[in-house]
């Protein structure tokens, strides 16, 4: 029987395919890049294709496609191209409507970087060994060894897997190799002449949601390119607890998570070795920071613990392994480091942050906030430190927006409402025709609908007499017209629901009640707080003053609020280059005091508070809404 053949239209492109792989795996074979904001866990449907023939080959709807898709997309034959699976042979023709493309997606904001010296964990030398001979019978380890721990002044050993090299890579240049050492201490490669020139690691940057991995020249401290990915574990759940419960729940569930954060790590370092003609063996060290719950899974540490009550965590320490042991394709005797991780949720990832932003060498008050489907916030100086984490899931990601995406072409990414007229005015990435809306224009439609009192305190979406913008949607709620069909790139009005609305004060109040708890543990009023570092991609680009509108950010002047970028990647970038700032990170991590937030006896009050906008009930506090005309 023939294999099933997939046609993806309007490209034309053609893929062979075995029984039960997805449409988007194969889109992906086909090199199309289809939307999959939930990573194809079937919960965005913003994957959505349509099967124009071949039905009979492809799998029924099942439960999450009927949940997402309305019956007349199904009967047109809508399918969710990560659900819908190949199940028959025969030709099939898919064809992918223009807003499930994802196009090119906005850079990701580098991050703010300070200088460091370069003194890396692993560092070359070129050595001339005196050669073997019938007066000199040592053993090539012993020959070795002895030659470095008299230069070292200390003992060095050979890491195991290094042995099988030393004696073709010592001969074949007549005794002068290279030896590359981990902390001074260990041997974990040796080359045959003078490789000192080529020294390679990778940091990487596990967020919930995000990969980040990055390549850095190790002999003059450059960054050489990064590459990103959606975290592959979304399908086994979006948010920290979901997948945590899904290790708990699944014998092989730690194992199946595990392997897929690391074949996703394999593939950004595939990408940044083919982009600059290395293999992976070229890599030594890869630096990985995450929150706790990230970490422990990437290291194949059970997390269980950290999802209920006390929520200890079962590393603090920074770890260091071997690349097998956490199944990475690099060079096998490199090293897999860690930075340490504080408490909670709070982990390597806050305390990169913390190196990178300098707020612990500060002698003013600072804030820092790195928002992410798991947000971290650190406030403090120099003579103390307190940190905390909030679920704000991941809906700044676009995830559970109706037309939520990724900032890629055509994203509203700014949204200016006229005060009397509604008239919208709309900035889209690459400037191209609206075709969705991304984390920072979400925020900015909320604070503007809030500012011209279509939105009212609670949220709640008013229709007001003469702005034919606000409608009743599908099941009967408002919603506000952003673009209407003629504008957009679809042909469809895009809008903004009261759900959406919803989404985006569950977020925001998650965030904002973490900031006011660590503003009252440290006696601080918001003017006391001398800079907010706002940190991630999302926090970059994010206006400031609509963040300040809608109540995610303490109310602090605008122009104190600094945009780090993805500052969790430059601290472990900074601590791949320094051993110094590794040990730093090693004494912040026990310096940092962490509240739990779940055990603070105000935390459902001070929620409940953070959902409105901007974050109290202003009717009662007549006072914050003059702060929020003052900081738009
Ligand atoms: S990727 Fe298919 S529903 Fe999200």
């Amino acid at each position: 029987m023939p294999e099933p053949l997939v046609r993806f239209q309007p490209q034309g492109r053609k893929v062979s395919s075995k029984k039960g792989r997805t449409l988007l795996d194969l889109a992906s074979e086909a090199g199309l890049n289809i939307e999959s904001i939930c990573g194809g866990a079937g919960r965005c449907g913003k994957c959505k294709v349509i099967v124009r023939s071949g039905i009979g080959s492809v799998t029924p709807a099942n439960h999450l496609e009927k949940s997402t898709l309305d019956s007349l997309e199904l009967a047109s034959g809508a399918r969710l191209a990560c659900q819908a699976t190949v199940c028959g042979a025969g030709h099939i023709v898919v064809e992918v409507p223009q807003e499930s493309q994802r196009g090119h997606h906005r850079r990701l904001a580098a991050g703010t970087e300070r200088k460091v010296a370069l003194d890396p964990a692993v560092r070359k030398f070129v050595l001339k060994l005196p050669p073997a001979t019938l007066k000199d019978l040592r053993a090539d380890d012993d020959r070795l060894i002895e030659f470095l721990s008299r230069k070292a002044k200390w003992p060095v050993r050979i890491s195991e897997g290094v042995h099988r090299h030393l004696p073709g890579a010592l001969r074949k240049q007549d005794w002068t190799a290279t030896v590359t050492l981990f902390r001074n201490q260990e041997v974990i490669r040796i080359d045959p002449g003078d490789t000192s020139a080529e020294l390679f690691g990778v940091a990487v940057d596990i967020g919930t949601t995000k990969v980040v991995a990055y390549l850095v020249d190790l002999t003059s401290g450059a960054a050489l390119g990064s590459e990103s990915m959606p975290n592959p574990q979304i399908p086994f759940g979006e948010d920290v607890i979901a997948r945590i419960t899904y290790t708990s729940k699944n014998q092989d569930g730690l194992e199946k998570l595990q392997t897929a954060i690391a074949s996703g790590i394999n593939n950004l370092m595939l990408k940044l070795c083919e982009a600059n003609d290395l293999t992976p063996d070229d890599l030594l060290e890869t630096m990985v920071v995450g929150n706790t719950a990230m970490h422990h899974i990437f290291f194949g540490i059970p997390p269980q613990h950290l999802a209920a009550a006390p929520y200890a965590p079962a590393v603090r320490t920074s770890l260091c392994v071997n690349p097998s042991h956490v199944r990475l394709n690099m060079y096998p005797s490199g090293k897999v480091s860690s930075l340490p991780n504080i408490a909670g949720f709070v982990g390597a990832d806050a305390v990169a942050d913390l190196v990178a932003s300098g707020l612990y060498d500060d002698r003013k008050i600072g804030m820092m906030i790195d928002i992410g489907t798991n947000t971290e916030i650190i406030a403090g100086s120099r003579d103390r430190l307190i940190a905390c984490s909030c679920a704000s899931g991941p809906a700044f990601e676009g995830a559970h927006i109706k037309f939520g995406m990724r900032a890629a072409t055509g994203a509203i990414e700014r949204v200016w409402i006229d005060p009397e007229s509604h008239l919208v005015r709309l900035r889209t990435v690459d400037d191209a025709p609206p075709r969705g809306i991304c984390g920072s224009g979400i925020v900015d439609a909320v604070a503007e609908l809030f500012k011209t009192g279509l939105v009212d305190p609670s949220g709640r979406l008013k229709s007001v007499d003469g702005s034919s913008r606000v409608r009743k949607g599908k099941k009967g709620l408002p919603e506000f017209v952003l673009a209407k069909g003629s504008e957009s790139s679809t042909g469809e009005d895009i809008t903004i629901t009261q759900h959406d609305i919803q989404e985006i004060q569950l977020a925001k109040a998650a965030i904002f009640t973490g900031v006011s708890i660590l503003m009252r543990r440290l006696r601080l009023r918001a003017s006391q707080i001398d800079r907010v570092y706002a940190a991630g991609a999302f926090g970059t680009y994010v206006d400031a003053a609509s963040a300040i509108a809608i109540g995610m950010y303490p109310d602090v002047p605008v122009d104190r609020i600094s945009f780090i970028g993805n500052a969790a990647g430059s601290g472990a970038r900074m601590c791949l280059r320094s051993t110094k700032m590794r040990d730093l990170a090693d004494k912040l991590s026990k310096k940092v005091e962490y509240i739990e937030l779940a055990a603070e006896k105000d935390f459902q009050s001070e929620f409940a508070q953070a959902m409105f906008l901007p974050h109290r009930d202003i009717s009662r506090f007549p006072g914050a809404a003059s702060r929020v005309q003052r900081s738009s």
